[in-house]
C-alpha cells in the first residue's frame, strides 16, 4: 500500500486526553503524519508540552480545555470547534478515569459514577457530537481507546473494566449506524502501558508477578506502540475497517 494512505494532511484531528501518556503519543504521531491536532485535557496547561512537541517538528497543533465528564464542556468545545475550524475529520477518545483500585465489593458509588461519567458518557457524547459533524461533511474516523480489561476484567478494577467493555460495544454500535455516512468507528484495546495512569499497577508487585508470565512479549508497552495502531485506524489505510477492535497487549489475552 502506498505511503500516501497513511497521510493525514489537510485533516483536523481531535485527541481527548492528550496531555501525557498514550494520548500524547497519539497526538504526536497524528501531527507527524500531517493532521492539524487539537489536543484536549482538563487543565489549561495540560497539553502545552504535546502541542510544543508537534510544532517543534514542523506540525500544526493547538490545545483546548475540555473535561469530557462534563456535558456542558463537551458542548462548549464543539461550539468553539464550529467557530474556529468548522470541521472534524478524526476523533480519538483516549481520556479515562479509574478512581478506585480495590476489591469490587467495596466500590463506592461516587467512584463508580465518576468512572462511567468519563469513560462511557463522556466517550459517547464526544462521539455523537463529532459524528453529526462528520455525517454533515461526508465522513470521518473515530477511535475509542478501551483496555484489555474490557475483554477480560482486571482484578481490583471492576468498575473500570465494566466501562471499558462498554466502550468496545459502543464502537460496534456506532459503526453499525454510521457506516452509511462514511464514518468509521474502531476501538484500540491496549494492554499494560508505561504511563502515569498505570503506575499503581507497575508498583503492585503481586500484580506484575501474575501478569508478566502470561505476557508472551514479557514487558509492558510504550505509549508509542499504541499510537501506531491508532494511526492505521484513522488513516485511509484502514478504509475498509470499521466496528473492529485492535488488541495491542503483547499477547496477554492470547
Ligand atoms: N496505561 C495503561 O496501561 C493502559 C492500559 C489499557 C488502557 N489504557 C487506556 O489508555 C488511555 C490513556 O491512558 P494513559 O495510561 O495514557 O493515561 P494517563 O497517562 O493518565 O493520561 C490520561 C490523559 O487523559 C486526560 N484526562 C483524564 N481525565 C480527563 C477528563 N475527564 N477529560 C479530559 N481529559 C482527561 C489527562 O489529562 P488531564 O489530567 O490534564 O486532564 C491525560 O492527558 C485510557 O483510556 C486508559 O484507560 C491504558
Amino acid at each position: 500500500m502506498a505511503r500516501e494512505h497513511f497521510s493525514l494532511a489537510g485533516k483536523t484531528a481531535v485527541v481527548a486526553g492528550a496531555s501525557r501518556g498514550i494520548g500524547q503519543a497519539i497526538a504526536a504521531l497524528l501531527g507527524e503524519y500531517g493532521a492539524h491536532v487539537i489536543a484536549l485535557s482538563r487543565g489549561a496547561d495540560g497539553c502545552r508540552e504535546t502541542v510544543d512537541g508537534i510544532l517543534e517538528k514542523g506540525g500544526s497543533a493547538e490545545s483546548q480545555v475540555c473535561h469530557i465528564g462534563k456535558l456542558e464542556q463537551i458542548e462548549a468545545f464543539f461550539g468553539w470547534l464550529d467557530e474556529h475550524h468548522g470541521r472534524i475529520d478524526i476523533l480519538v477518545n483516549n481520556a479515562a478515569a479509574n478512581p478506585y483500585y480495590g476489591h469490587i465489593l467495596e466500590t463506592d458509588a461516587a467512584s463508580f459514577e465518576k468512572t462511567l461519567e468519563v469513560n462511557l458518557r463522556g466517550y459517547f457524547f464526544m462521539c455523537t457530537a463529532a459524528g453529526r459533524r462528520m455525517r454533515d461533511a461526508g465522513g470521518g474516523a473515530i477511535v475509542n481507546v478501551a483496555s484489555a480489561n474490557g475483554l477480560s476484567p482486571g482484578d481490583k478494577q471492576g468498575a473500570y473494566s465494566i466501562s471499558k467493555a462498554g466502550i468496545i460495544n459502543m464502537g460496534k454500535a456506532l459503526a453499525r449506524e454510521c457506516g452509511e455516512f462514511g464514518i468509521r468507528v474502531n476501538t484500540l484495546v491496549p494492554g499494560l502501558t508505561r504511563t502515569r495512569f498505570a503506575q499503581a499497577l507497575h508498583d503492585d508487585d503481586d500484580f506484575m508477578a501474575k501478569m508478566m508470565p502470561h505476557t508472551p512479549l514479557g514487558r509492558g508497552a510504550e505509549p508509542e506502540e499504541m499510537a501506531a495502531a491508532v494511526l492505521y485506524l484513522v488513516s485511509d489505510a484502514a478504509s475498509y475497517t470499521t466496528g473492529s477492535s485492535i488488541v495491542v497487549d503483547g499477547g496477554y489475552l492470547a
